[in-house]
């Protein structure tokens, strides 16, 4: 196991070692890295917790198919060891070698995108993700994009349009000629597994699963990283210097997406910005769920493993999860298990994970025709916030109307992810009309104490709780199912 990280920055590979002359922990975040070189202060933190994009950058990753995929992170969550083997860009590698500027920073300038300009080297570099993923993007496109980017002066209006004006280029620029040079750059630092020791705190990145799972074993109170994004808010918010971290962001065969006849199979590593395409046909209720998961930066390195390994009981996945019947699958030494995730979570924060266990995977079975799933989020902003309260829910009806089959997860209404089952067991047989909705709409509260805080009051809660079912026998009585 190696203890440099090597990446490919300013067109040529660069090796970072973690001793007392550098001064860098294995925690150290991309961003402050960046901060502390003299050549690349472009770079801003504004939040230091992935709220305000000041900080974002792009990441060039090496692809199975041996072609180099862009994608926005916020850096001020990534810890540097996470960049191992990726081409790292910053708002000060766009500009041409003919000193003219990219076509994101002209448009830019042309719409007058910028005022005070602290938030424009993080606008920029979401647009230039765009640029090269999206050729002619639609509004919404263009919105998603900026989703993780907060400007407090301009306002969006110029930005958009700076965005519509220049991603109509095929996202062919110089860096698209140096693609081959990088490509054979990478594919020299790929599958590298990483071990750095620095005052009380050791970092391990291992490449397979086997790998991870002996680590797992010998050290079972290790933190678990996926893609960082909880965890590395202990870091930045906290100062904590986490002593021990086992990083599975290299771990291709947690990466891989299968399907069958019966389901769709999900690594617990594979992010939700490389989930969302395969949620088609009858996944839209997830597909939904992650339009309004955090933002692109976010979710282009959050996982789903994640999701569920941090046990939140306002996770936005584990509600939409229940509803479709999925079950988790987890791993240790001695073999994998699958559990049903209605019965995951045991508590606050808590589920029947063991500590030695892995979140290898999720395993989503197709809904039988006749069943329609929905998925709510209720929040105070509609994207880029935490839920108050959200909804899994799903129905099967028979062909008079009743209802047959009947799922109703709720998230942010108690100490853990959980149906409304008195609900349930007294809409089964029933009608599918307003009538007997309106009737179960108070028995939920017969499963949830909710709390009051600062997202809502407890009395809001279980008024958005009842509203959620009447949304939903709205919408799908609309449907005719
Ligand atoms: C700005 C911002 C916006 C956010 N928006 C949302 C949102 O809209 N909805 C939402 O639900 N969450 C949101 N989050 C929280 C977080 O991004 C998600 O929970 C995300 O899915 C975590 O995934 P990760 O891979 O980054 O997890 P990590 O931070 O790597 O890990 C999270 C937890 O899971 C454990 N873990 C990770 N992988 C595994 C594994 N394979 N096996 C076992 N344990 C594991 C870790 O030990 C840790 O406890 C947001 C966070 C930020 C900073
Ligand atoms: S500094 Fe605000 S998102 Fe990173
Ligand atoms: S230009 Fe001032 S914050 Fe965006």
């Amino acid at each position: 196991m190696s203890s440099i990280v090597s990446f490919v920055l300013d067109g040529k590979v660069v090796d970072v070692r973690f001793d007392h002359q550098s001064g860098l922990r294995s925690t150290t975040t991309v961003l402050n890295y960046l901060r502390s070189l003299p050549t690349h202060k472009g770079v801003k933190e504004g939040c230091a917790e992935g709220d305000c994009g000041a900080c974002t950058v792009v990441l060039g990753e090496l692809g199975p198919d041996e072609k180099i995929h862009y994608k926005s992170v916020d850096s001020c969550l990534v810890f540097l060891p996470m960049i191992q083997g990726k081409h790292l860009i910053t708002v000060e590698n766009l500009k041409l070698s003919n000193g003219q500027l990219h076509p994101v920073q002209q448009t830019m300038v042309e719409t007058n995108g910028s005022q005070c300009g602290y938030c424009t080297p993080g606008i920029v570099m979401s647009l230039f993700a765009l640029y090269k993923n999206r050729d002619v993007p639609t509004r919404g496109e263009i919105d998603d994009a900026l989703t993780g980017n907060l400007c407090r002066c301009t306002g969006y209006k110029p930005i958009v349009e700076a965005a519509a004006q220049a991603c109509v280029l095929h996202g062919v620029d110089e860096l698209t000629y140096a693609e081959p040079a990088v490509a054979a750059m990478l594919k020299t630092l790929h599958g590298k597994p990483l071990h750095i020791q620095t005052d009380g705190q050791q970092y391990f990145r291992p490449t397979t699963l086997a790998e991870a799972l002996n680590l797992k074993h010998k050290f079972p109170k290790a933190t678990v990283i996926s893609g960082a994004t909880d965890i590395a808010l202990r870091v930045t918010k906290n100062h904590e210097v986490i002593p021990l971290i086992i990083d599975l962001s290299a771990v291709d065969e947690l990466k891989s997406v299968t399907e069958d006849d019966i389901a769709l199979k999900i690594g617990g590593g594979v992010t939700l910005s490389d989930l969302m395409p395969r949620l088609v046909n009858g996944f839209g209720a997830l597909r939904e769920m992650l339009s309004v998961f955090g933002s692109q930066q976010i979710r282009n390195v959050a996982t789903l493993g994640g999701n569920l390994g941090t046990a939140s009981p306002i996770g936005d996945t584990l509600p939409v999860l229940i509803a479709f019947g999925a079950k988790v699958v987890l791993q240790n030494l001695e073999g994998k298990r699958e559990v049903s995730l209605d019965g995951y979570m045991t508590g606050y924060r808590q589920t029947v994970r063991k500590p030695d266990e892995l979140v290898v995977g999720v395993v989503l079975p197709k809904s039988r025709p006749r069943a329609i799933v929905k998925s709510y989020k209720v929040s105070k902003r509609k994207d880029l916030d935490i839920s108050t309260v959200s909804g899994g829910f799903k129905v099967e009806l028979s062909t008079g109307n009743d209802v047959a089959l009947i799922t109703l997860a709720y998230g942010g209404m108690a100490e853990r992810t959980k149906r409304a089952t008195a609900a349930e067991q007294f809409l089964i047989g029933k009608k599918w009309e307003r009538d007997t909705i309106e009737q179960a709409m108070p028995l939920i509260d017969a499963d949830f104490t909710p709390i009051s805080d600062a997202r809502g009051s407890a009395e809001f809660r279980r008024v958005a709780a009842r509203n959620l079912l009447l949304k939903f026998w709205h919408e799908t009585a609309k449907e005719g199912v």
